[in-house]
């Protein structure tokens, strides 16, 4: 990677400028550590997009996105916008840059990191060794299909239409197994086929891809089945792929698995190596501002985008082992056990930096 790599930073509402904030630092580390170039532009977006510029995606922001090599994004959201209507609320920022962007999938790994047990509301030994990835689908289904709503005789309708196309389903499928391949070789497909024409369709392009990948074990699983087996027994899920709105529902679920949803990043790509990097939480605005939130998604996104958009592998490692190393001793509040040393946002960032070990350039 020699050329210099254009980040369009968004930060967004509550907690999303400090934990953005560490993230940055983190990157910045990494050019320096690491010889990477890396060139910061800051957007607006999501509540604040709505209050300063009267839209929750301002033109601009979706525009200069395109133009960058990679997005950071902290969070949207809050209870101050929650009674707009629905074109001004702080959500349509992400629905718009998922579709503008093409972000048609999303990763969200979970996994347990070291001493985290204690925080799982499930057995130490339910929870052990997990360690699975949800692949949901992101820019199609019941969320981008028609919506109508009318009055009748027998009083107001309204409708989602849940809609798949042959080619959304074959590329979310086929970088589930492509991902498969690099870790534990096992997919389970989850749908609705007992009940959804869409989730038919689905399966049987599943069966058809799956052809090509007869190195990977592959399972279909109903998504009210699914949602037992991952409290059940959690370490058993490798890769998890499914249609946007079921994969938005369990890898709520599965998230809350480790502990703490503050752990957890996500990425959301494109066709290519464009990717939106965000951590799985909101924006907490209960405790924006205090200098407390817990920014190791965040860092741990970045991380992300190391490994995905700029396929900076060892640096990634290094962020990633940083977090691990610095969560043996130190804690935000949210995460903290009584033989943590307690430390604050910017606190946690700056122990990162200082445990990232200098990587080399590929
Ligand atoms: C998520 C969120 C979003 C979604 C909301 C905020 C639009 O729940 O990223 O999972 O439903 O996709
Ligand atoms: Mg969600």
């Amino acid at each position: 990677m020699n050329q210099t790599k254009k980040i369009a930073v968004i930060p967004g509402d509550g907690i999303g400028p400090e934990i953005v904030a560490e993230a940055v630092k983190v990157l910045k580390a990494v050019e320096s550590q690491c010889g990477y170039s890396f060139e910061f532009s800051y957007l607006t977006a999501g509540g604040i997009a709505v209050d300063q510029l009267g839209t929750p995606l301002p033109e601009e922001t979706l525009e200069e996105s395109k133009q960058a090599d990679a997005v950071l994004l902290g969070a949207v959201g809050g209870p101050k916008w929650d009674r707009h209507p629905v074109h001004l609320r702080p959500e349509q920022a992400l629905l718009g840059l998922r579709k503008g962007l093409g972000l048609f999938s999303n990763l969200r790994p979970v996994v347990l990191f070291e001493g985290m047990e204690k925080s799982s509301s499930l057995k130490p030994e339910v929870i052990a060794g997990v360690d699975l990835l949800v692949v949901r689908e992101l820019t199609g289904g019941i969320y981008f299909g028609e919506k109508k709503r009318s009055k009748t005789e027998q009083g107001e309708v309204a409708s989602d239409l849940l809609i798949y196309h042959e080619y959304e389903i074959e590329r979310i499928v086929r970088q589930a197994f492509e991902i498969a391949r690099k870790r534990k070789k096992r997919v389970t497909s989850v749908d609705k086929a007992n009940i959804l024409e869409s989730s038919r369709l689905w399966r049987s392009i599943v069966d058809r891809i799956a052809e090509d990948y007869p190195d990977v074990e592959y399972e279909h699983m109903l998504v009210d089945n699914c949602a037992m087996q991952i409290v059940r027994r959690p370490a058993d899920f490798d890769v998890i792929v499914t249609e946007n709105m079921f994969g938005d529902i369990l890898s709520d679920e599965a998230a809350i698995l480790t502990g703490s949803i503050g752990m957890l990043p996500s990425a959301s790509l494109a066709d290519g190596s464009f990717g939106l990097y965000e951590p799985v939480h909101g924006s907490a605005p209960d405790i924006a501002g205090k200098g407390i939130a817990n920014p190791a998604a965040t860092i741990l996104s970045a991380a992300m985008m190391l490994r995905y958009s700029f396929d900076a592998l060892e640096a990634a490692d290094q962020v990633e082992n940083a977090v691990k190393n610095v969560l043996r001793t130190y804690r935000t509040v949210d995460i903290a056990e009584p033989e943590h040393q307690q430390v604050g946002t910017e606190e946690f960032g700056d122990l990162v930096v200082d445990r990232l070990q200098s990587c080399k350039k590929p």
